[in-house]
């Protein structure tokens, strides 16, 4: 019967070390002085900002896109970002230009941004390349059956940009996300936004894994299609 007690004490550690680090993590002098958070919201608990969530970062980008988006941002979301569901306040505009650090800050926000997590203990997804008929079938997944290039932009066959603007383009994911993350966003949006507006899919865990592995070919400068 000593157990329980025991636990509590443990409990209690991590809650308090897991508040700390969490607390300090969150506010680098680097983030204030660039003023990132007036935009981004860089923990959970803050309220609703204009620009995409960062305090995933870490979860979610993969560490060289990330350096060099930091010193040269580039348009991902054509139509603007926009937390509103129903568009209700109108087409959402993109506000750019965005800020740009030099070398040695985006180096250091990078590092910062990486240790951002919310996924605890996500093992590495191991996934297998697609062969040629799988490729096909999950490709009209993606186009036809569930319509996901009504919002998203990915390359035709003729490797020219087409596809919907009001999600974020997918003509980079490979280079911009982590697998793990693409998943777990697939999975259940809902895990690192509330107020989404990408439709709820429940995928079957086969197609889940295509799904991720295929928006993970797409790459920019790369021949896949
Ligand atoms: C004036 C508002 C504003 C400020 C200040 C700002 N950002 Fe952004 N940021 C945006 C918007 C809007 C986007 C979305 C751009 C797009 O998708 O085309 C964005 C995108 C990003 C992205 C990519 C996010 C994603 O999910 O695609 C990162 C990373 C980022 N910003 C980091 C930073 C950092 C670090 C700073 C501080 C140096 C900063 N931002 C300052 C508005 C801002
Ligand atoms: C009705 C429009 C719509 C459809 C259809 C849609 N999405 Fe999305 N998707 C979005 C929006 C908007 C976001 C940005 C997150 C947000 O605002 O909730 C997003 C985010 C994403 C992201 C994360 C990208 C990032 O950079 O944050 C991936 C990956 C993605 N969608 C894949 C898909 C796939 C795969 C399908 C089809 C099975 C699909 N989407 C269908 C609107 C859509």
């Amino acid at each position: 019967m000593i157990l329980p007690k025991n636990y509590f004490l443990i409990g209690l550690f991590l809650l308090i070390a897991g508040g700390w680090s969490g607390g300090v993590e969150a506010s680098p002098a680097l983030v204030k002085e660039k003023q990132c958070d007036t935009c981004h919201r860089f923990s959970k608990t803050e309220s609703e900002k204009s620009a995409p969530d960062l305090f995933f970062a870490g979860d979610k980008f993969q560490k060289d896109w990330l350096g060099n988006f930091l010193k040269q941002p580039e348009v991902i979301r054509l139509a603007g970002h926009t937390r509103d569901p129903g568009f209700s306040k109108g087409t959402p505009q993109y506000t750019g230009p965005h800020p740009v650090l030099n070398p040695k800050e985006a180096q250091q926000m990078t590092d910062h941004l990486m240790s951002l997590k919310i996924l605890k203990d996500a093992p590495p997804l191991e996934l297998p390349a697609l062969s040629k008929g799988k490729r096909v079938r999950v490709k009209i997944l993606f186009e036809r059956d569930y319509s996901c290039i009504a919002c998203h932009q990915s390359y035709n066959l003729a490797r020219q940009p087409r596809g919907g603007v009001s999600g974020p383009s997918l003509i980079d994911a490979g280079r911009r996300l982590r697998p793990e993350w693409v998943y777990q966003w697939l999975k259940n949006p809902r895990q690192f936004t509330t107020r989404g507006r990408m439709p709820l899919y429940t995928f079957d865990e086969e197609t889940l894994r295509k799904m991720t592995q295929y928006i993970m070919s797409h790459k920019k400068d790369s021949k896949s299609k």
